[in-house]
């Protein structure tokens, strides 16, 4: 089976944002700095992370 390489951004209902396929993805902070990432990240969409911009989990509480 192949592998889907197209980087994708999907928005859950649970709050989180899910960046895949992401290794030419450059994230920027509100000052324009790059934010070093993985291939496989995930943004908080939902405010309450202590870890932004990434999610930390603190959804689902
Ligand atoms: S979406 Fe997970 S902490 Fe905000």
């Amino acid at each position: 089976m192949e592998q889907n390489s197209t980087p994708t951004i999907q928005v859950t209902t649970s709050g989180k944002v899910v960046v895949t396929n992401a290794k030419d993805v450059l994230l920027l902070d509100g000052e324009g700095n790059a934010i070093a990432t993985r291939n496989r990240f995930t943004l908080c969409n939902c405010g309450k992370t202590q870890d932004g911009p990434f999610c930390d989990g603190s959804h689902k509480q």
